[in-house]
């Protein structure tokens, strides 16, 4: 029986188009700025979103890590919801890498507003850290694939500006946002100061990132990038598996936020689920009554289907391009029989 992985998006494996773009990359040394197929890859990233420039690195946590190490000083603060990414999965790297202090808010699902950050930009007065840069992430995975719109990103572009502050995205799953939004993504080079997108997410390349922004900022973060070690020669191999995400899988993530609304939809008929956050994209996170998050993880198992405990009483799963309708019937058909057995019990 073939393994059904909804732990995350990264899980894909390249596909055969994918492997044969790979192999006919044209590549050079990248720490030399001669690696054709990443300077590609840079370039594009940075056009679709209306950016001057682009910077090719190992992972989104890098990239992420980059922008604020570069849009900060130490002993200032970083303003980003509770449920974030920078702030809880790595490794404390704010502190560690940059020396700052974080503002955590408390969004909508992740989704923050343009007042909230404003009433916590601190007053210039030498008690408080100053705040130094604000950072959104779209969609918010903890938020269960939450988004935000132009119309929000834009209001929070006009506080930054007024308090002179950068915006960054932790834009790991932009593309999810943009298929339901349906809006252009060149727009958002007017808002944000940078951004980070990965590939490796729903695109499924597997590996890489990249931090878009002005020219001037991406020069430093190449710095930057460098002292972390992430400077890659051949690099090329791999930055042609990003290209070809970027020009054939951004449409379907539709089909992952389809598949994603149909489990959805069954989990909220089942005994066993308690609440189901709202799932707009292919995040699905829903908690349990009755059961622990060990008890009902070893039940898919028997079933061949892997999902990841995430928070107290909380489950994830995520919708991506190596599941497809068969597995989704297997998906919804063995809940609905641990359910049944669930109940016999
Ligand atoms: C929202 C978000 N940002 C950043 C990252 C970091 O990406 P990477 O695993 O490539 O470091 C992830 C990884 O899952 C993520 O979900």
């Amino acid at each position: 029986m073939k393994n059904i992985d909804l732990r995350s998006d990264t899980v894909t494996k390249p596909t055969p188009g994918m492997l044969e773009a790979m192999m006919q990359a044209e590549v050079g040394d990248d720490v030399f700025a001669e690696d054709p197929t990443v300077r590609r890859l840079e370039e594009k990233t940075a056009a679709i979103f209306g950016m001057e420039a682009g910077l090719y690195c190992p992972s989104g946590t890098m990239t992420n890590q980059i922008a604020i190490r570069i849009q900060t000083q130490p002993q200032q603060e970083v303003i980003c919801d509770k449920r974030s990414h920078i702030y809880n999965y790595e490794g404390g790297g704010i502190a560690y890498n940059s020396l700052c202090s974080v503002r955590l808010l408390d969004g909508n699902r992740g989704v923050l507003s343009a007042e909230s950050i404003e009433e916590n930009i601190n007053p210039n007065n030498i008690h408080h850290p100053e705040t130094a840069l604000v950072a959104l992430e779209n969609t918010v995975n903890k938020g269960g694939g939450s988004y935000y719109t132009l119309e929000q990103i834009a209001s929070i572009s006009e506080v930054c500006k007024k308090h002179q502050l950068p915006l960054h995205l932790d834009g790991a799953r932009v593309f999810n946002a943009l298929a339901v939004t349906q809006e252009p993504p060149q727009a958002y080079g007017k808002y944000f100061h940078t951004i980070s997108v990965c590939l490796s997410k729903g695109l499924g390349a597997p590996v890489g990132s990249v931090l878009v922004g002005s020219q001037s900022l991406i020069e430093k973060a190449r710095r930057v990038r460098k002292v972390l070690g992430g400077g890659m020669r051949q690099a090329g191999y791999l930055a042609a598996a990003g290209l070809y995400a970027l020009e054939h899988h951004i449409p379907l993530l539709n089909e992952d936020h389809r598949r994603a609304k149909v489990i959805a939809k069954q989990l909220k008929n089942l005994t066993f689920v308690d609440q189901v956050l709202p799932t707009e994209t292919n995040i699905i996170i829903f908690s349990l009554k009755g059961l622990t998050p060990a008890d009902f993880l070893q039940k898919l198992r028997a079933y061949h289907i892997q999902a990841i405990p995430f928070g107290k009483n909380e489950i994830r799963m995520v919708t991506h391009l190596d599941f497809d309708d068969a597995m989704l019937e297997e998906v919804l058909a063995a809940l609905k029989e641990i359910d049944r057995l669930w109940i016999k019990d």
